[in-house]
């Protein structure tokens, strides 16, 4: 018999079969094994994390587009392997919360978002994250670098969201800024390693940009 775990991620499997755009399965699967490390040391409802971790991209607007119904997913699925509302309501209220919106991101307001927000943010920062920051540009046509565009920090959400700049102003909007929100002191700790190799990365990506070393 299947178990639910391996129900959502099969779902989550096929679902993002065709993302290009750094949100794939392995992102979701690295976020759920992340939160479950973060979890452990955190006094939690460990399936509320895992299964908010695993469904927390199925209904982002980025992938489903801007006129989905909110949730119809995540509540389709959950409704599916017999989850209850409550549940089902605190999953997508963790969903709600967890995502970087520029100024207008918040901090979530239970243990489990803390954690899920954590471990979705520890996948944009560090190697992993340089990875999929260029993937993310290519798949929108974005520019590598250009010298004479200045990064756009503090962008409110909408702005945030429609900002079309170069994937090197993205470190500054938003990548570089991660390590300070970090909830949990096991992503904190984390985070200070994942924040330097993208600080050492741009300060080699400038010297060869001038050919220099
Ligand atoms: P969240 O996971 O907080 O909802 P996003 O889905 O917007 O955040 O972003 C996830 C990852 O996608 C980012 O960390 C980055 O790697 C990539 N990404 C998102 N927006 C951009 C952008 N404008 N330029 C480059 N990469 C981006
Ligand atoms: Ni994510």
């Amino acid at each position: 018999m299947e178990s639910k775990l391996d129900v959502i991620l099969r779902y989550i499997k096929d679902f993002f079969a065709t993302d290009y755009s750094g949100h794939d399965f392995w992102h979701s699967y690295r976020v759920y094994k992340t939160a479950k490390t973060i979890a452990k040391s955190e006094k939690c409802d460990e399936e509320l994390v895992i299964v908010s971790a695993l469904l927390h991209d199925v209904d982002d607007h980025k992938i489903v587009g801007e006129q989905a119904i909110p949730f119809e997913n995540a509540k389709k699925l959950l409704k599916q392997l017999g989850y209850d509302e409550a549940f089902t309501d605190k999953v997508t209220h963790i969903i709600s919360q967890v995502s970087f919106k520029g100024a207008d991101s918040v901090v979530p307001d239970s243990i489990e978002g803390k954690i899920v927000q954590d471990a979705d943010r520890l996948d944009a920062i560090g190697a992993i994250g340089i990875a999929r920051t260029f993937a993310f540009g290519g798949s929108r046509n974005r520019q590598i670098y250009d010298p004479n565009e200045k990064p756009k920090v503090g962008l409110k959400e909408a702005e945030f969201h429609k900002n079309e700049g170069t994937t090197i102003n993205h470190f500054y909007e938003k990548l570089l800024l991660l390590k300070d929100m970090m909830n949990t002191e096991t992503a904190k700790k984390i985070a200070i390693h994942r924040h330097e190799v993208m600080e050492q990365y741009l300060d080699e990506f400038y010297k060869e940009w001038e050919g220099e070393l």
